[in-house]
């Protein structure tokens, strides 16, 4: 996956909506079959999905789709699968053999379709209790498994607990699929937020979680965009104090000392390798998704 702080999804019954989503600042746009469909609608989003994909990915956007879970991802797949798709999330992962049998589907019709095997990346979405605890084995089921994503909603029908505004339930369901992604050499993704007109509780989430590991999260309504990109870019203050550390860390080096002090605290590797990959990180950034905002945006 290449730029992923921003994922929107787009019910792929909504026509409108699927217009609009080429013209999308998403990093990647994520047409949805599953539970913005009602059942009687998933045939005619196949449909639409398999038509507007092709069409949004042209414009230059990154086309993933969500797939449902169980036997009906088959005829999801068949509808919507094509060169145009770059990745699918596969909903309400419990285990392993989830991942393997999905694996398998999708080498089907790559090779059916002269896609590359293993070109479309898996991110396995964790919505249970049995899911959240099997997501180490889960993750590394299938090379193509690019990213784990937390879904709040349905982890806390799983638990019979309430979603709250806070979120302090999810903290442990954050952590362990961050630190389980990470350690698998994989993207963490959290969740939507679901009170789309709250900026604010957006943007302070989206900090919280982005602390915790996370690299993007999934939105809902294109407002949403800006503040999750924002959120999950390098803040134009921590690259600044990146330069000041690697200058420093790199001028002690140069005088025989391996740990130093900036501005009241302890400079050594770790803390400079951080600063280091945090600029890397800026760099890539600029590159691909033009400059970072501005201190007078914010
Ligand atoms: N993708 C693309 N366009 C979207 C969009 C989305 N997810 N959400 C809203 N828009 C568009 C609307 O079509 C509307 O366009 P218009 O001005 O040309 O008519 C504009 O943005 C403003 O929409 P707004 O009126 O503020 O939203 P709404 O009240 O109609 O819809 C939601 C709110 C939450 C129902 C809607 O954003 C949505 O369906 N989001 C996705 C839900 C989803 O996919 N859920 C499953 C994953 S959890
Ligand atoms: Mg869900």
């Amino acid at each position: 996956m290449k730029l992923h702080r921003s994922l929107l999804f787009v019910p792929g019954i909504r026509e409108n909506m699927l217009e609009k989503a080429a013209g999308s600042d998403a990093d990647i746009v994520v047409l949805d079959l599953e539970d913005s469909v009602p059942p009687a609608e998933k045939a005619r989003a196949r449909e639409l999905v398999g038509q507007h994909a092709p069409r949004i990915a042209a414009a230059g956007r990154q086309v993933h789709v969500r797939v449902n879970p169980g036997p009906e991802a088959r005829e999801d797949i068949s509808a919507v699968l094509s060169a145009s798709v770059g990745g699918v999330s596969l909903p309400k992962v419990e285990g392993p053999q989830d991942v393997r049998d999905f694996d398998v589907l999708l080498r089907e019709f790559e090779l059916e379709r002269e896609i590359r095997p293993g070109a479309t990346a898996l991110i396995l979405w964790v919505e249970s209790a049995q899911g959240l605890l099997r997501l180490g084995e889960s993750l590394v089921a299938s090379t193509r498994v690019a990213g784990a994503a937390l879904g709040p909603e349905d982890y806390c029908n799983d638990l019979e607990i309430r979603h709250t505004p806070g979120g302090e339930e999810l903290d442990f369901a954050r952590n362990t699929v961050a630190v389980a992604a990470i350690g698998a050499g994989v993207i963490p993704l959290d969740g939507p937020y679901s009170d789309f007109r709250n900026d604010d509780g957006l943007r302070a989430e989206s900090e919280r979680v982005r602390q915790m590991g996370f690299k993007g999260r999934f939105c809902i309504h294109p407002a949403q965009i800006p503040i999750v990109n924002e959120a999950f870019s390098p803040a134009p203050e921590e690259v600044e104090l990146a330069r000041r550390i690697v200058e420093a860390y790199d001028a002690g080096v140069r005088d025989g000392r391996g740990a130093i002090q900036l501005e009241g605290r302890m400079i050594d590797v770790p803390v400079a390798r951080r600063a280091r990959r945090l600029l890397a990180a800026a760099a890539a950034l600029e590159e691909r998704a033009g400059p970072p905002r501005k201190e007078s945006d914010s």
